[in-house]
């Protein structure tokens, strides 16, 4: 049924095919080192020459006004939170398929995150579940988009700027992801992007804030540095949540290579996507046709029943080399935290739950050659035909 991989097996599986990896070249390791021979490795309000470039090289990429650039994408949905003074008594509406981090920086605020059902095709927050749990209390929303296809905004945008709701986008896995031609991040009040070491760029940990808002952007700024409109004058609360300069000196080199590596991530996830066809019991990722996403990886639904399970064929897929991986397979609401906080029980959000158990992500890094797309799709195949 596939085509056999042109290396031998053995050339494929003795080296892991990560679920992603960063892409790194002698340029990051030159600028790097130039920052690190200057002396000057960070600033006391996170504003350095490297720093303020790289903000403004990522607004302009997005199409912002403003960027403020801190040290983790938790710390970017944090910074925004506070920024719009979420706090005690707000509730936050967060999708319930989501890393945990969506919703922690809520609880950390003091506030109450309020978990939605998503798009059963898109895993992405599903607006009119959103518009059903809006109440008096209701100050912000994090739609996320999933995978690096981005949420829909327009009927969010909508909703939200009705009964006026801050829209803080979680964009962290879709740098450059595509929504009706505007990008990602650029059409809530505030977006936040993450680059840890496995999103489409990194700088090891890092993390971003875009706004066309200059009043929030000053906020962010505030309360990446405890507060502080002047060394040892705060005026709000705040962290050290400061980017360094060798993480920006590592950002610009990342971020003039980003679209390079969207289109080898797309070019991949076409590839894997016409290998994957015609195997009976995988759905393959669909998006809506005014939405170009970033791919951060690529994420099939396994219908297999008890036997041919998610979890078998991840496991599978794992012995043969694979590192397939599961984003995310609890839930946010079904995490014991939010379970015993707030008494959320399975059932409640049955199209995360169902998901949850479904999904399985594979890799389409720009590392990932044709020949291991083919041997992954040829591994899959191979595991539903079986007897085991
Ligand atoms: C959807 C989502 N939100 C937030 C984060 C948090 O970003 P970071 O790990 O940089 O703190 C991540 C990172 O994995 C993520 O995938």
């Amino acid at each position: 049924m596939f085509k056999r991989t042109r290396l031998g097996r053995r050339d494929v599986t003795d080296r892991k095919i990560r679920i992603n990896q960063p892409v790194i070249d002698e340029t990051e390791i030159e600028e790097v080192s130039e920052v690190l021979r200057t002396g000057m490795l960070t600033t006391w309000h996170g504003s350095g020459n490297k720093v303020s470039e790289f903000e403004k090289m990522f607004a302009s990429y997005i199409g912002v006004e403003y960027a403020i650039a801190v040290n983790s994408g938790t710390a970017a949905l944090h910074t925004a939170l506070a920024a719009c003074g979420i706090g005690h008594g707000d509730e936050v509406i967060v999708p319930a398929m989501t890393f945990v981090a969506t919703a922690n920086v809520v609880l950390i605020q003091g506030a109450k995150p309020v978990f939605v059902d998503v798009d059963p095709v898109t895993l992405c927050m599903d607006p009119e579940k959103f518009q059903n749990a809006i109440t008096d209390n209701t100050k912000a929303v994090i739609p996320v988009h999933v995978y690096g296809c981005p949420a829909e905004m327009d009927a969010i945008m909508d909703i939200a700027e009705d009964k006026g709701i801050v829209v803080i986008e979680d964009a962290a896995q879709a740098h450059g992801a595509l929504y009706k031609g505007r990008k990602a991040g650029s059409i809530g009040h505030m977006g936040c992007f993450s680059f840890f070491a496995s999103k489409n760029i990194t700088t090891g940990e890092g993390g971003i804030i875009t706004t066309n808002d200059a009043e929030y952007a000053r906020k962010c700024r505030l309360f990446r540095t405890h507060g502080q409109e002047e060394a040892h004058m705060a005026v709000m609360p705040g962290l050290n949540y400061r980017m360094t300069e060798f993480a920006a000196a590592i950002g610009l080199v990342q971020l003039s290579k980003l679209d390079r590596l969207n289109a080898i991530r797309a070019r991949n996830a076409e590839i894997l996507g016409s290998y994957l066809k015609g195997i009976p019991n995988v759905v393959t990722p669909t998006f809506p046709s005014y939405v170009k996403p970033s791919y951060y990886v690529y994420t099939i639904r396994v219908k297999g029943g008890s036997k041919k399970s998610r979890d078998a064929l991840q496991k599978y897929l794992m012995e043969n080399g694979i590192e397939a991986t599961v984003y995310w397979p609890n839930p946010v609401h079904l995490h014991p935290l939010y379970m015993g906080l707030y008494g959320y029980q399975r059932g409640l959000l049955p199209v995360s739950e169902e998901a949850s158990d479904e999904v399985l992500s594979l890799p389409v890094h720009p590392k990932v050659s044709t020949d291991e797309l083919h041997y992954i799709a040829e591994k899959i195949g191979e595991f539903f035909v079986s007897d085991f």
